[in-house]
Protein backbone atom coordinates (compact mmCIF):
# COMPACT_ATOMS: atom_id res chain seq x y z
CA UNK A 1 0.00 0.00 0.00
CA UNK A 2 0.95 3.35 -0.47
CA UNK A 3 0.82 6.50 1.21
CA UNK A 4 0.41 7.21 5.14
CA UNK A 5 -1.80 6.62 7.10
CA UNK A 6 -2.40 3.46 5.56
CA UNK A 7 -5.83 2.89 4.06
CA UNK A 8 -8.73 2.16 6.51
CA UNK A 9 -10.07 -1.34 5.72
CA UNK A 10 -13.72 -1.70 3.92
CA UNK A 11 -16.09 -0.68 4.36
CA UNK A 12 -14.99 2.32 5.54
CA UNK A 13 -12.92 2.80 2.27
CA UNK A 14 -14.74 1.92 -0.85
CA UNK A 15 -12.16 2.20 -4.19
CA UNK A 16 -15.73 2.52 -6.24
CA UNK A 17 -16.79 5.78 -4.44
CA UNK A 18 -14.28 8.11 -6.63
CA UNK A 19 -15.27 6.39 -9.91
CA UNK A 20 -19.41 6.89 -9.52
CA UNK A 21 -19.41 10.67 -11.33
CA UNK A 22 -17.51 11.68 -14.69
CA UNK A 23 -16.56 14.83 -12.73
CA UNK A 24 -15.23 13.17 -10.03
CA UNK A 25 -13.10 10.80 -12.46
CA UNK A 26 -11.95 13.59 -13.82
CA UNK A 27 -10.63 15.03 -10.72
CA UNK A 28 -8.88 12.24 -9.33
CA UNK A 29 -7.19 11.44 -12.68
CA UNK A 30 -3.28 11.21 -12.08
CA UNK A 31 -2.14 10.97 -16.16
CA UNK A 32 -3.51 12.82 -18.76
CA UNK A 33 -2.81 12.67 -22.46
CA UNK A 34 -2.76 16.54 -24.13
CA UNK A 35 -2.03 17.65 -27.69
CA UNK A 36 1.58 18.68 -26.11
CA UNK A 37 2.59 14.72 -25.86
CA UNK A 38 2.30 14.10 -29.35
CA UNK A 39 4.69 14.03 -32.34
CA UNK A 40 3.70 13.10 -35.67
CA UNK A 41 6.05 11.27 -37.89
CA UNK A 42 4.94 12.06 -41.90
CA UNK A 43 6.63 9.49 -45.06
CA UNK A 44 7.44 11.70 -47.79
CA UNK A 45 7.98 10.83 -51.72
CA UNK A 46 9.33 12.42 -54.93
CA UNK A 47 7.11 13.86 -57.02
CA UNK A 48 3.60 15.91 -57.12
CA UNK A 49 0.11 15.93 -56.02
CA UNK A 50 0.92 12.56 -54.11
CA UNK A 51 -0.91 10.57 -51.11
CA UNK A 52 0.28 7.22 -51.43
CA UNK A 53 -1.67 5.03 -48.95
CA UNK A 54 0.88 2.32 -47.29
CA UNK A 55 -0.68 -0.89 -47.15
CA UNK A 56 0.18 -2.40 -44.00
CA UNK A 57 -0.36 1.38 -41.99
CA UNK A 58 -4.11 1.95 -42.53
CA UNK A 59 -4.57 5.53 -42.78
CA UNK A 60 -0.79 6.50 -43.57
CA UNK A 61 -0.03 8.03 -46.56
CA UNK A 62 2.99 8.96 -48.01
CA UNK A 63 2.74 12.62 -48.80
CA UNK A 64 5.08 14.82 -51.98
CA UNK A 65 6.59 17.82 -50.90
CA UNK A 66 3.19 19.68 -52.33
CA UNK A 67 1.23 18.06 -49.92
CA UNK A 68 3.29 19.29 -46.81
CA UNK A 69 2.25 22.90 -46.30
CA UNK A 70 -1.67 21.46 -45.98
CA UNK A 71 -0.35 18.27 -44.10
CA UNK A 72 1.80 19.68 -41.55
CA UNK A 73 0.18 22.91 -41.62
CA UNK A 74 -3.51 21.10 -40.56
CA UNK A 75 -1.56 19.01 -37.58
CA UNK A 76 -0.24 22.81 -36.55
CA UNK A 77 -4.18 24.07 -36.44
CA UNK A 78 -4.97 20.86 -34.19
CA UNK A 79 -1.67 22.16 -31.89
CA UNK A 80 0.67 18.77 -32.66
CA UNK A 81 4.32 20.56 -31.44
CA UNK A 82 6.14 18.75 -33.58
CA UNK A 83 6.50 16.50 -36.46
CA UNK A 84 9.24 13.74 -38.02
CA UNK A 85 9.85 13.48 -41.61
CA UNK A 86 10.73 9.92 -43.07
CA UNK A 87 11.78 9.81 -46.88
CA UNK A 88 10.91 7.04 -49.09
CA UNK A 89 13.43 6.59 -51.01
CA UNK A 90 14.19 5.78 -54.91
CA UNK A 91 16.20 2.11 -55.63
CA UNK A 92 18.52 4.04 -57.76
CA UNK A 93 19.50 6.54 -54.95
CA UNK A 94 21.19 3.58 -52.85
CA UNK A 95 24.74 2.93 -52.85
CA UNK A 96 26.42 0.72 -50.27
CA UNK A 97 27.96 3.83 -48.98
CA UNK A 98 24.44 5.55 -48.18
CA UNK A 99 25.49 8.90 -50.07
CA UNK A 100 22.51 10.63 -50.55
CA UNK A 101 22.15 11.02 -46.80
CA UNK A 102 24.83 13.95 -47.30
CA UNK A 103 23.38 15.36 -49.97
CA UNK A 104 21.91 18.87 -49.03
CA UNK A 105 18.81 18.86 -51.87
CA UNK A 106 17.99 15.05 -51.16
CA UNK A 107 13.95 14.32 -50.06
CA UNK A 108 14.26 14.70 -46.53
CA UNK A 109 16.22 18.35 -46.38
CA UNK A 110 13.92 19.76 -49.39
CA UNK A 111 10.75 18.38 -47.42
CA UNK A 112 12.15 20.11 -44.16
CA UNK A 113 12.81 23.43 -45.50
CA UNK A 114 8.74 23.64 -47.86
CA UNK A 115 7.55 22.82 -43.84
CA UNK A 116 9.48 25.49 -42.34
CA UNK A 117 8.55 28.18 -45.34
CA UNK A 118 5.07 27.48 -44.63
CA UNK A 119 4.12 26.15 -40.94
CA UNK A 120 5.48 28.55 -38.37
CA UNK A 121 5.99 27.49 -34.69
CA UNK A 122 5.84 23.94 -35.64
CA UNK A 123 9.34 21.68 -34.50
CA UNK A 124 10.85 19.21 -37.06
CA UNK A 125 12.58 16.11 -36.45
CA UNK A 126 14.85 14.46 -38.94
CA UNK A 127 15.84 10.49 -38.03
CA UNK A 128 19.96 10.00 -38.55
CA UNK A 129 21.03 6.75 -40.13
CA UNK A 130 21.91 5.35 -43.43
CA UNK A 131 19.07 2.91 -43.78
CA UNK A 132 16.65 4.73 -46.29
CA UNK A 133 20.05 5.27 -48.52
CA UNK A 134 21.89 2.41 -48.13
CA UNK A 135 21.56 -0.39 -50.53
CA UNK A 136 21.62 -3.06 -47.91
CA UNK A 137 18.95 -1.48 -45.99
CA UNK A 138 21.21 -1.46 -42.67
CA UNK A 139 21.62 1.76 -40.74
CA UNK A 140 25.26 2.31 -41.35
CA UNK A 141 27.83 1.10 -43.62
CA UNK A 142 28.53 -2.16 -44.28
CA UNK A 143 32.48 -4.13 -44.54
CA UNK A 144 32.60 -7.62 -45.16
CA UNK A 145 29.02 -7.91 -43.44
CA UNK A 146 29.81 -5.99 -40.82
CA UNK A 147 28.07 -2.35 -39.83
CA UNK A 148 31.40 -0.28 -39.18
CA UNK A 149 31.06 2.01 -36.16
CA UNK A 150 33.39 4.70 -36.54
CA UNK A 151 32.79 5.20 -40.21
CA UNK A 152 29.50 5.47 -40.15
CA UNK A 153 29.47 7.88 -37.12
CA UNK A 154 31.78 10.30 -39.63
CA UNK A 155 28.90 10.18 -42.31
CA UNK A 156 26.10 10.71 -39.87
CA UNK A 157 28.32 13.54 -38.51
CA UNK A 158 27.87 15.13 -42.17
CA UNK A 159 23.71 13.70 -42.40
CA UNK A 160 22.83 15.54 -38.96
CA UNK A 161 24.51 18.82 -40.49
CA UNK A 162 23.11 18.83 -43.83
CA UNK A 163 19.45 18.36 -42.00
CA UNK A 164 20.27 21.25 -39.68
CA UNK A 165 20.75 23.47 -42.29
CA UNK A 166 17.67 22.77 -43.94
CA UNK A 167 16.50 24.02 -40.98
CA UNK A 168 15.97 20.73 -38.36
CA UNK A 169 15.19 21.46 -34.76
CA UNK A 170 15.60 18.38 -33.93
CA UNK A 171 18.07 15.89 -34.55
CA UNK A 172 17.67 12.03 -34.12
CA UNK A 173 20.10 9.80 -34.30
CA UNK A 174 18.31 6.19 -34.84
CA UNK A 175 21.41 4.17 -35.83
CA UNK A 176 22.53 2.84 -32.38
CA UNK A 177 26.32 3.24 -33.27
CA UNK A 178 28.41 4.00 -30.05
CA UNK A 179 29.95 7.38 -29.68
CA UNK A 180 27.22 8.87 -32.26
CA UNK A 181 25.46 11.91 -29.97
CA UNK A 182 28.87 13.16 -29.26
CA UNK A 183 30.53 13.23 -32.43
CA UNK A 184 26.83 14.78 -33.85
CA UNK A 185 26.64 17.47 -30.64
CA UNK A 186 30.38 18.53 -31.73
CA UNK A 187 29.63 18.83 -35.66
CA UNK A 188 26.88 20.65 -35.02
CA UNK A 189 28.46 23.08 -32.81
CA UNK A 190 31.55 23.38 -35.00
CA UNK A 191 29.31 24.52 -37.67
CA UNK A 192 27.10 26.58 -35.69
CA UNK A 193 23.57 25.09 -34.87
CA UNK A 194 23.93 25.13 -30.92
CA UNK A 195 20.65 25.66 -30.28
CA UNK A 196 19.43 22.37 -32.28
CA UNK A 197 18.22 19.63 -30.15
CA UNK A 198 19.69 15.89 -30.13
CA UNK A 199 16.60 13.62 -29.20
CA UNK A 200 18.76 10.09 -29.10
CA UNK A 201 16.92 6.59 -30.12
CA UNK A 202 19.09 5.72 -26.65
CA UNK A 203 17.36 2.70 -26.61
CA UNK A 204 16.76 0.95 -29.85
CA UNK A 205 15.61 -2.54 -29.53
CA UNK A 206 16.07 -5.25 -32.45
CA UNK A 207 12.41 -5.57 -32.88
CA UNK A 208 10.23 -7.29 -35.15
CA UNK A 209 7.71 -4.38 -34.68
CA UNK A 210 9.07 -1.98 -37.07
CA UNK A 211 7.75 -3.96 -39.82
CA UNK A 212 5.24 -1.90 -41.69
CA UNK A 213 7.59 1.23 -41.37
CA UNK A 214 10.18 -0.15 -43.76
CA UNK A 215 7.58 -1.15 -46.24
CA UNK A 216 6.77 2.84 -45.56
CA UNK A 217 9.86 3.92 -46.25
CA UNK A 218 10.73 1.08 -48.78
CA UNK A 219 13.52 -0.24 -46.79
CA UNK A 220 12.26 -3.59 -45.93
CA UNK A 221 13.12 -5.59 -49.02
CA UNK A 222 16.97 -4.20 -49.31
CA UNK A 223 17.76 -5.44 -45.93
CA UNK A 224 20.06 -8.02 -45.75
CA UNK A 225 20.19 -9.74 -42.51
CA UNK A 226 19.43 -7.79 -39.08
CA UNK A 227 19.93 -5.14 -36.97
CA UNK A 228 21.06 -7.69 -33.83
CA UNK A 229 24.54 -6.45 -34.23
CA UNK A 230 23.73 -2.67 -33.27
CA UNK A 231 19.88 -2.64 -31.46
CA UNK A 232 19.63 -3.85 -28.68
CA UNK A 233 18.48 -7.56 -27.39
CA UNK A 234 14.96 -7.29 -26.32
CA UNK A 235 15.46 -9.29 -22.76
CA UNK A 236 17.89 -6.20 -21.90
CA UNK A 237 17.20 -3.45 -19.38
CA UNK A 238 20.17 -2.84 -17.66
CA UNK A 239 21.83 -2.29 -20.40
CA UNK A 240 19.06 0.28 -21.80
CA UNK A 241 20.01 2.36 -18.82
CA UNK A 242 23.38 2.15 -19.56
CA UNK A 243 22.84 3.47 -23.46
CA UNK A 244 20.70 6.30 -21.84
CA UNK A 245 23.52 7.45 -19.34
CA UNK A 246 25.74 7.48 -22.35
CA UNK A 247 23.70 9.76 -24.55
CA UNK A 248 23.27 11.62 -21.88
CA UNK A 249 26.78 12.50 -20.98
CA UNK A 250 27.50 12.72 -24.90
CA UNK A 251 24.86 15.78 -24.82
CA UNK A 252 21.58 14.43 -25.76
CA UNK A 253 18.87 16.35 -24.50
CA UNK A 254 16.40 14.44 -25.22
CA UNK A 255 16.20 10.39 -24.91
CA UNK A 256 13.75 7.64 -26.62
CA UNK A 257 13.06 4.33 -26.00
CA UNK A 258 11.72 2.48 -29.02
CA UNK A 259 8.99 0.52 -29.65
CA UNK A 260 6.99 1.63 -27.46
CA UNK A 261 4.14 -0.84 -25.87
CA UNK A 262 6.24 -4.14 -24.97
CA UNK A 263 8.52 -1.47 -23.48
CA UNK A 264 7.04 0.54 -21.34
CA UNK A 265 8.70 -1.12 -18.56
CA UNK A 266 11.96 0.42 -20.06
CA UNK A 267 9.86 4.36 -20.19
CA UNK A 268 9.32 4.28 -16.32
CA UNK A 269 13.18 3.21 -15.74
CA UNK A 270 14.62 5.36 -17.65
CA UNK A 271 11.59 8.39 -16.34
CA UNK A 272 12.66 7.63 -13.07
CA UNK A 273 16.62 7.16 -13.16
CA UNK A 274 18.06 10.04 -15.31
CA UNK A 275 14.67 12.55 -14.63
CA UNK A 276 15.66 13.97 -18.60
CA UNK A 277 13.05 14.49 -21.26
CA UNK A 278 12.19 11.13 -22.18
CA UNK A 279 9.81 9.84 -25.26
CA UNK A 280 8.65 6.68 -26.87
CA UNK A 281 8.16 5.38 -29.77
CA UNK A 282 5.08 3.89 -30.59
CA UNK A 283 6.00 2.11 -33.88
CA UNK A 284 4.53 1.02 -36.85
CA UNK A 285 3.74 -2.85 -35.84
CA UNK A 286 2.00 -0.75 -32.77
CA UNK A 287 0.14 1.15 -35.01
CA UNK A 288 -0.89 -1.81 -37.71
CA UNK A 289 -1.77 -3.73 -34.52
CA UNK A 290 -4.67 -1.61 -33.67
CA UNK A 291 -5.94 -0.72 -37.23
CA UNK A 292 -5.89 -3.94 -38.38
CA UNK A 293 -7.73 -5.48 -35.78
CA UNK A 294 -10.36 -2.27 -35.74
CA UNK A 295 -10.72 -3.77 -39.54
CA UNK A 296 -11.66 -6.59 -38.76
CA UNK A 297 -14.23 -5.31 -36.03
CA UNK A 298 -12.31 -6.92 -33.01
CA UNK A 299 -11.60 -3.52 -31.02
CA UNK A 300 -12.62 0.56 -31.26
CA UNK A 301 -9.72 2.29 -32.74
CA UNK A 302 -10.26 5.64 -31.26
CA UNK A 303 -10.79 4.31 -27.84
CA UNK A 304 -8.52 1.93 -27.97
CA UNK A 305 -5.60 4.31 -29.33
CA UNK A 306 -6.34 6.52 -26.44
CA UNK A 307 -6.15 4.20 -23.98
CA UNK A 308 -2.42 2.76 -25.35
CA UNK A 309 -1.38 6.61 -25.56
CA UNK A 310 -2.70 7.26 -21.69
CA UNK A 311 -0.15 3.95 -21.04
CA UNK A 312 2.67 5.72 -22.54
CA UNK A 313 1.90 8.86 -20.17
CA UNK A 314 1.23 6.62 -16.91
CA UNK A 315 4.78 4.92 -17.63
CA UNK A 316 6.63 8.58 -17.18
CA UNK A 317 7.05 9.07 -21.34
CA UNK A 318 7.14 13.19 -21.78
CA UNK A 319 5.80 12.73 -25.45
CA UNK A 320 5.39 9.81 -27.90
CA UNK A 321 5.83 9.54 -31.45
CA UNK A 322 2.77 8.09 -32.86
CA UNK A 323 1.08 7.58 -36.50
CA UNK A 324 -2.08 8.57 -34.65
CA UNK A 325 -1.00 11.80 -33.64
CA UNK A 326 -3.65 13.52 -35.68
CA UNK A 327 -6.23 11.26 -34.82
CA UNK A 328 -5.76 11.64 -30.69
CA UNK A 329 -5.00 15.45 -31.27
CA UNK A 330 -8.97 15.26 -33.25
CA UNK A 331 -10.21 13.46 -30.30
CA UNK A 332 -8.56 15.78 -27.89
CA UNK A 333 -9.80 18.82 -29.18
CA UNK A 334 -13.97 17.29 -29.46
CA UNK A 335 -12.97 16.94 -25.82
C1 LIG B 1 15.55 3.77 -39.02
C2 LIG B 1 14.28 3.76 -38.26
C3 LIG B 1 13.40 2.70 -38.08
C4 LIG B 1 12.30 3.22 -37.42
C5 LIG B 1 12.54 4.56 -37.18
N1 LIG B 1 13.79 4.88 -37.70
C6 LIG B 1 13.47 1.29 -38.56
C7 LIG B 1 14.60 0.43 -38.21
O1 LIG B 1 15.40 0.71 -37.33
O2 LIG B 1 14.71 -0.60 -38.87
C8 LIG B 1 11.08 2.42 -37.08
C9 LIG B 1 9.83 3.22 -36.84
C10 LIG B 1 8.58 2.42 -36.85
O3 LIG B 1 8.56 1.17 -36.95
O4 LIG B 1 7.53 3.06 -36.76
N2 LIG B 1 16.71 3.61 -38.35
Amino acid sequence: MTGFPPTPAFPVTRMRRTRTQNWLRRLVRENQLTVDDLIWPIFVVEGAGKRQPVPSMPGVERLSIDMLAEEVGQAKELGIPAVAVFPYTEDNLKTPDGREAVNGDNLVCRSVREIKKHVHDMGVLCDVALDPYNSDGHDGIVKNGIIVNDETVEILCQQSIVQAQAGCDVIAPSDMMDGRVGAIRKALDAHGFQDVTIMAYAAKYASAFYGPFRDAVGSGGTLTGDKKTYQMDPGNIDEALREVALDIAEGADMVMVKPGLPYLDVVSRVKRQFGVPTYAYNVSGEYAMLRAASQQGWLDYPSAMMEMLTGFKRAGADGILTYAARDAAKILRAG
